[in-house]
């Protein structure tokens, strides 16, 4: 079975966005790899983080990505910190990686400019994602576009260590998420919905109440026209709806159409409202049950016992090819 490899920051509270586009694909993939799915909290202190929020937000994830349906069975579940050999293979790493090449990552240009005051760490983010990829031996690694360049540095580190201290890594390839359906934000239905969204209103939460939910739909921005159609260009807000409606309820985009041919958008929005707050109370039950049990711990435990000892091999395996032993 080939093996597949995707790490989650546990930084804000994920969106609709991300259950459609994201967490679907992955619950699709656990039938078909050998799945490892763990919290890069790691990543996440790149930027300054408030101790008590980042703790609280580890456990909510996974809880959160259990009750949309991750199953632990088939996956290898963890949490970055807890393996300890993940932060030592990444400084291995970095010692085989230029800084010209880190300098030049799209992310860390974008967020170096944004504040001129960034830690170290925001460079050297993409050794520590490599390290987290190289350490299995993973086919794919499951990530956003916006880490595809992260990825692809991975293999130029995977490809270099292996021609200087021989084959020590398997070579693994992206898998883009979100590339079927890319959810919009509400009011401005041209761009992205984001965790980081500043206007709230645009942004289903996957927490967010039935009333909260009902009124971010209604109150989505359309167009002038009344015909429920697909078109992305001329109607960007109605396709959004049709694509929220059609994934959720697993249709085609021409059947969704079909249903709802001369009826209103006030009747799309009401339609669309229904299915979301339906699906979205199925995995809030469900999160609530396991925030509050001991299962999480439990699962934690299985995981981080599993993937330590493959990070260990791996640890001394790069060790004694670079020199590093007595
Ligand atoms: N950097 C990724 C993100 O922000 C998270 C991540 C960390 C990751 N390590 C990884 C993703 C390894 C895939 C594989 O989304």
């Amino acid at each position: 079975m080939k093996k597949i490899l995707t790490g989650l920051q546990p930084t804000g509270i994920i969106t609709l966005g991300n259950y459609i586009g994201a967490i679907k694909q992955m619950i699709k993939y656990q039938d078909i790899y050998d799945s490892y799915l763990f919290i890069a909290d790691l990543h996440s202190i790149t930027i300054p983080q408030d101790p008590q929020e980042l703790a609280s937000n580890i456990k909510s994830l996974l809880a959160l990505y259990l009750a949309c349906g991750i199953d632990p069975k088939k996956n290898k579940i963890f949490i970055q910190s807890e393996n300890e050999y993940h932060a030592n293979i990444s400084w291995l790493l970095e010692c085989n990686t230029y800084y010209g090449e880190l300098s030049r990552m799209t992310q860390f240009k974008d967020k170096s400019q944004k504040n001129a005051n960034f830690t170290s760490g925001l460079l050297t983010y993409p050794v520590l994602m490599a390290a987290d990829i190289l350490t299995y031996d993973v086919d794919y690694v499951a990530v956003g576009l916006d880490q595809k360049q992260h990825v692809e540095l991975a293999r130029d580190i995977a490809i270099r260590f292996n021609k200087k201290f021989g084959d020590t890594f398997k070579i693994p390839e992206p898998l883009m998420t979100e590339e079927g359906t890319k959810i919009m934000d509400l009011v401005e239905p041209t761009k992205k919905m984001s965790k980081s969204s500043e206007n709230q209103k645009g942004v289903i939460r996957l927490l967010d109440d039935p009333n909260t939910i009902r009124k971010k739909i209604m109150g989505a921005t359309t167009d002038s026209d009344m015909e429920i159609k697909f078109d992305v260009v001329n109607k960007p807000g109605i396709s959004n709806l049709i694509n929220i409606y059609a994934s959720l309820t697993n249709k085609k985009i021409n059947e969704v159409e079909e249903l709802f041919i001369g009826k209103n958008y006030g009747e799309l929005k009401k339609n669309v409202a229904d299915i979301v707050i339906e699906e979205l109370s199925t995995i809030q039950k469900k999160y609530y049950d396991i925030i509050n049990s001991d299962e999480l711990n439990k699962i934690l435990d299985n995981g981080i016992e599993f993937t330590r000892k493959i990070a260990k091999n791996k640890f001394e395996l790069m060790k004694n090819k670079m020199g590093l032993h007595r």
